[in-house]
Order: C-alpha cells, then structure tokens, then sequence
C-alpha cells in the first residue's frame, strides 16, 4: 500500500492533479488523509446543473450494523462513519436512523475510550451519533417498523422512524455478517430476505419514496435479492458479495494496512470502506451511483484479483444508477472542486473473511493477556469452546444429510448451489421452520452457523417434510448438552 502525504500549495496543485489522474498512483490509505486544497477545477469539467434542492424531497437514512462484540468492531464503525458523512453531506439528524448495539466506544477493550475510529488514521467517527436504537432493541422487526414508518410497532428506542412521503429518497445501509438468505441481528431472529422484501413492497404500495438505494455488506449478502428483487419498486441495490461468497474484513490487526498497534480488532470492512472512502473524496453533484459502484466493485475485488476479495453485485432497477450520488449521501461543500479521480485505489489491500474475523479477535487477544494469567486461561478456554462448536455444527448438519439423503447424495445436495436468478428457496417460512428444528435439537447457529442456510435451503427445496427433518435431528443431537449454545440462552435464528 502506498501512501503519499502531499503538502499541496496552490500553484503546483493543478499540476499534480493532472499528473495523478493519468498515473492513479495515490492510495488507498492517502484518499482520506489527502485533502486538495479548495480552488482547484479540472479544465474539462463542468459542474452538474443539478435538481433545485427545493424540488427535491426529503433525504432519509437507514444505519444498520447488525452485530455486538468487540470482536465485531469495525460494523458499528462503518455505521459511525456512514452518520458522520451523510451529515457532512447535509442530511438532517431527524432524517437519519441508526441501528447500533452500542457497546464498542465504552468497551473496556477499546484502547481509545468514548472514540471508534474507522480507518488507521481516522478521526473518531462516534461523538454525535444518534442513540436511536441500542441494546436490546436492534431487531429484526424494529428495522422493519422503522422502514414502513410504523411508530406504533417499533419497540424501545427513540422511536424515530421513516416518515417519508411519495417524492422523499432513502438510503439503507446495512453492515454485518450475513449467511444464504439471511442477515444478522445482534439480537435474533435474523433478517429473512423473503420478509425485508416484502417491507419494501409495502413501502412502494404505501407510496413511501420516489427512490430507494440499499448498500449491503455482509457475506452472501447477494442472496438477499438473487431472484427475489423485483425490478419495479424504484429501488437500486448493491451487495458486497455474490450469494455464495464472503465478504471482508479489513485494517486488520497483523494486515497490511494495519490499524494502529494498540487494536486487535478489525476497524472496517473491504466494501464499506471502499463506499465510504470513495463518497468522501468526490464532489457527489458530479459522481453518479454507476461511477461509485464501479470503483468500489473494483476495490472490493481487492483490484480485480478476487484474491481475497468478493463480486460486487447489483439487483433491482439499474436505471437509477445513473442519478448522482448527491441524491442520497448529500453535498458536502468542502468537495466542491475534488478532482474525478481523487483517491483512485491501486493497491489490494489485506482482508479477512467475516467469520474468521472473530477467531483472529480472539486469538488477538489471548496472544496479549499475559502468561499464566486466569485472563489468559480464560480466553483459551473461549477458543476451544467457539471451535468446538463450530464443528459441531458443521458435523451435525452433515450427518443431518447423510440421514435424509444418505451418504452418496448427501453432500451434492446439501451444498448445491441455484443458478444465477434463483432464489435460495421456493419457501420460505420451510427455511425458518427447518431453522428452529435444528436449533431446538442441535443447539444455536450463531453468527458462524449462519453459513448453513443454503442447506436447510436445500432441504426444504428437496421437499423433505418437517416430520422428517424432526427425526434426523432428534437422532444426532438427542441427549447432547449444547450448553451455552441452546436457544433458551441464544434465542432462535428463526
Ligand atoms: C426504473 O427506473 C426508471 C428511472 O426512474 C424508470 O423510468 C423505470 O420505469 C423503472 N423501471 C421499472 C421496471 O420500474
């Protein structure tokens, strides 16, 4: 990764511009920390007419990190620092609703106390953020409530929701680990694809928006909208990852670039940095959504490479992608004369999938506690327990399989993926309801466990009834202590 600090007097401002937009070497770390100074113009270019702010609604925000722990860190910082930049570009607090456990800034691990950051260098991106849904009351069906503007359904919080009229837009971002057709909560049930499309349907039927774009990172979070999105509800989506791939942490502990030493955690994710990053360092009157997905496709592909890096996707109606970035994050003044190309990102950086995230957290944390300490013991001990049950679920679900479809079909079926336009499932209250019979018998999934959707997927599009899914269960797991991990304590997924 290269970093270049430039200490740019005015005179030889336009030269350098010129220079870097042919050679694009600036990068990545260098397109926040960089600031042009203000009165620099490309020649060629012209500054977008744009819509009379007074035609244009209301601009709405939907902030959503979908996780809690400090292993999990950097979502609650992508959502910080999505607040902070859509209220740099104007947005109003009224209009912006976050979704955020809330339980980073005050950690007793956080090494800087009351301040997330989100970037190496970053500046605190926590002071201002609204509590508006914390805690306990990050769900599933808060998230709903708040998206069709239902005040009397929303549980606990600020109760503020999205009040839109027909000509308002809104911007849903959401950042979290996701699984086949699902997206966590830090509190269960998660977010089932089939029943955050169908709020969206009734937040069109309702009138509710004149245009919507969704941001998702999350792994397989393309499955939340492969063959169920409509095209018609004025709605442009993007998702970090296809449906059947991770999606990254980055500024990782040990990686390059690192975040500074004192973290061990992970202070961003590939995607949301990349969106974030880029939004900042252009004048969002002349970029166009199509402009931005291109360049975070690109960065998210770690340059193309996909080594360690996810396909940015796109669903819904695609039209929309050639409106300006504006509409949506806002206007920040101060980007007014950014360069087109500031901040052009061209070097990979390292990355670590969502579910190794927490294991790297972990193992983080125990190389720091000290020798023979009770502490040290303790998080050993967390290590082997959270591995442990990472097998058992992956070998309960397989020998779940073998018992339903016997040892030669067993793992083509379970694991087989649907073609491109396919929904993950034909039904799927089928997906919750084989969900809730594993978990009852087997224990919970958990955050790791969501990466077996697609084969509770896949045995309800095999047709297998419930009755049968009830008696596989019953036989692996009948008599085993799940421990910590039963859903009495956990919740269900489902
Ligand atoms: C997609 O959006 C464009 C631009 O708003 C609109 O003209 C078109 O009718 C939409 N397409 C569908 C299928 O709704």
């Amino acid at each position: 990764m290269e970093t270049h600090r430039f200490t740019l007097s005015f005179n030889y401002a336009l030269f350098l511009v010129v220079i870097l937009s042919f050679l694009s070497i600036e990068g990545g770390l260098a397109s926040r920390l960089n600031r042009f100074e203000p009165g620099i113009l490309m020649p060629t270019e012209e500054v977008e007419p744009g819509v009379d702010d007074d035609q244009l609604g209301t601009r709405w925000a939907v902030l959503v990190a979908g996780s809690g722990g400090y292993g999990n860190y950097r979502h609650q910082a992508d959502v910080c620092h999505a607040y902070q930049l859509l209220r740099k570009g104007g947005l109003k607090e009224e209009n912006i609703i976050v979704f955020m456990y809330d339980d980073i800034a005050k950690n007793e691990l956080n090494p800087r106390p009351g301040i997330i950051i989100n970037h190496p260098q970053g500046e605190d991106v926590y002071a201002g953020v609204p509590k508006d849904y914390t805690g306990e009351h990050v769900t599933a069906k808060n998230l709903y409530a708040v998206l069709l503007g239902d005040k009397s359904a929303v549980k606990g919080g600020s109760g503020k929701v999205v009040n839109s009229k027909a000509n308002d837009r809104i911007f849903l971002y959401y950042t979290d680990h996701g699984g086949p057709g699902v997206l966590g909560m830090p509190n269960p049930p998660f977010v089932y694809a089939m029943d955050f499309i169908e709020v969206l349907k009734k937040k069109q039927a309702a009138g509710g928006y004149k245009e919507m774009i969704i941001y998702v990172e999350a792994c397989e979070s393309g499955s939340i909208f492969e063959g169920i999105m409509p095209k018609d509800l004025n709605i442009y989506v993007t998702t970090a990852s296809n449906a059947q791939e991770n999606s990254f942490g980055t500024y990782c502990p040990g990686m390059e670039p690192p975040p500074p030493p004192e973290f061990i955690t992970c202070l961003g994710d590939l995607y949301s940095v990349a969106w974030m990053e880029d939004s900042e360092s252009h004048n969002l009157k002349r970029e166009t959504l199509n402009q931005q997905y291109k360049t975070v496709k690109a960065r998210t592909s770690n340059c193309n490479t996909y080594n360690a890096g996810s396909h940015v996707m796109e669903y819904g109606n695609t039209s929309i992608k050639a409106e300006r970035v504006y509409l949506y994050q806002g206007f920040d003044p101060a980007s007014v004369n950014f360069p087109p190309k500031n901040g052009h990102i061209s070097a990979p950086m390292d990355v670590i999938n969502q579910r190794d995230a927490e294991l790297l957290f972990m193992w983080q944390m125990y190389k720091r506690s000290k020798d023979g300490s009770e502490k040290k013991t303790r998080i050993l001990q967390q290590v082997t327990e959270t591995i442990k049950h990472r097998k058992h679920l992956d070998s309960s679900i397989e020998l779940i399989g073998t018992l339903l479809f016997g040892p030669q079909k067993s793992s083509s079926i379970l694991h087989s993926v649907r073609g491109p336009g396919l929904p993950l499932v034909d039904d799927w209250n089928c997906l919750k309801s084989m969900v809730r019979v594993f978990e009852t018998h087997c224990g919970s999934l958990t955050q790791y466990g969501m990466k077996h959707m697609r084969a509770f997927a896949n045995i309800c599009n095999t047709g297998v009834s419930q009755v049968s899914m009830e008696e596989a269960a019953t036989a692996m797991c009948n008599g085993l202590d799940v421990g910590q991990w039963h859903p009495s304590s956990q919740g269900y997924s489902a």
